[in-house]
């Protein structure tokens, strides 16, 4: 191995699992040594190019915890296979860096993390939304350079959400999860686009307005829009939450921005590669009643020229899921799942219901295998 720092845990087993960022929490670690493996985790707190982690995977290995900002492609595929692999997971819900193809080639079996990212995401977006909407960080900025001499009747005037509508792309569990905070919470409609119709949203919605109707509030309402365009036109939010493909990649551009309404905020909390994100700086810089809220960009750690010096776009850094709770539960069913392969346990079938493997006597099964159908991997019976 290179001159890169590994922590080496329970270093005499030989089934060897190599993880290539520290992880929080501990129940992850009690997992994989409970499944016999020497666990490898590589401590030098950046990312590893696809050299370092081709060098770390070496003549034997297991198994691999990697990471979202990591490119998990045919070679890397190619040596774990030579290594003997058998399963890798990402530590994330979304794994557009990963070349599934690649892998089910290869044999190896390769899990994410879903379920236990969406209320945490999903509540991001929100804290962008209001930051947007409410001008918090730039807010925040003016007090601390010491430009408050008061309250003014005209000082840092938003926008109020109350009854407006709020457009969701991509309405799947995280995209319903913000969807409901944002109708129940600010009495918005939802006008939402999706390739798929959203029941449990909309059975949400219409029984939440014959609630409002009986106490004589005016109800909330629903559409499901027919293309991305008609969401952008009729919103005054929009929040991103399509995960990246052929499809999604660029989805908004300088047209699609051009359509919104000038007042109208876009929030995206999905990956980067989503948004044009030149042509949305430009927009920002030449429309300053619109205002962006981002988590994600689109060649991270970097940011489109321009971005951070707009007062009306707020920019987080790739947070969307960073709670205590998320992040160890992301850790646990990232070890589940290689610790599942390797002990040959069923894979479970039901990625809406994940919390039963977040107990102290978590199913016996790989909570969450993307490649499993192709694999031919057995399934859980419930
Ligand atoms: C994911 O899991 O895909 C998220 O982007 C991590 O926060």
């Amino acid at each position: 191995m290179s001159s890169i720092k590994w922590e080496i845990i329970n270093r005499h087993e030989t089934r060897r699992v190599i993880v290539t960022r520290s992880l929080p929490g501990k129940r992850w670690l009690d997992i994989l040594t409970g499944a016999r493996c020497r666990i490898e985790i590589c401590t030098a707190g950046r990312v590893l190019s696809t050299d370092e982690i081709g060098s770390a995977i070496g003549s034997a290995c297991d198994g691999v915890i990697g990471q979202l900002t990591e490119g998990w492609n045919e070679h890397l595929f190619s040596l774990l296979r030579g290594a003997g692999c058998r399963v890798y997971s990402n530590y994330a819900v979304g794994y557009d860096n990963v070349d599934i193809q690649a892998a089910t080639r290869h044999g190896i079996a390769v899990g994410n993390t879903p379920g236990v990212l969406t209320d945490t995401t999903a509540e991001m977006a929100v804290a962008l939304t209001l930051a947007a909407a409410r001008r918090v960080a730039e807010a925040d900025r003016f007090v601390r350079e010491g430009m408050f001499d008061g309250w003014s009747p005209t000082l840092l005037l938003g926008i109020l959400l109350r009854r407006k509508t709020v457009g969701v792309v991509g309405c799947g569990r995280i995209g319903s999860a913000y969807a409901r905070i944002m109708v129940g919470g600010f009495l918005m409609n939802l006008n939402y686009y999706d390739v798929r119709e959203n029941s449990e949203i909309e059975n949400y919605i219409t029984e939440y307005g014959k609630f409002l109707r009986r106490n004589d509030v005016r109800p909330v309402t629903f559409t499901r829009a027919g293309s991305v365009e008609e969401v952008l036109k009729m919103s005054d939010v929009v929040s991103l939450h399509a995960s990246l493909g052929r499809d999604t990649c660029r989805m908004i551009g300088r047209k699609e921005l051009k359509i919104m309404k000038e007042d109208a905020i876009l929030v995206n909390t999905s990956r980067g590669q989503v948004v044009d994100e030149r042509a949305l700086a430009e927009h920002c810089r030449t429309h300053p009643r619109f205002s962006a809220g981002l988590d994600v960009y689109e060649e991270e750690p970097r940011l489109a020229c321009g971005l951070t010096l707009l007062d009306n776009v707020t920019v987080v850094p790739h947070i969307g899921s960073a709670t205590r709770w998320t992040r160890e539960g992301m850790a646990t069913l990232a070890a589940l799942n290689v610790a599942g392969i390797l002990e040959g346990l069923p894979v479970w079938s039901d990625t809406e219901d994940i919390l039963p493997f977040l107990s102290s006597d978590p199913l016996k099964a790989a909570p969450s295998i993307v490649n499993s159908e192709e694999l031919g991997l057995l399934c859980y019976k419930k």
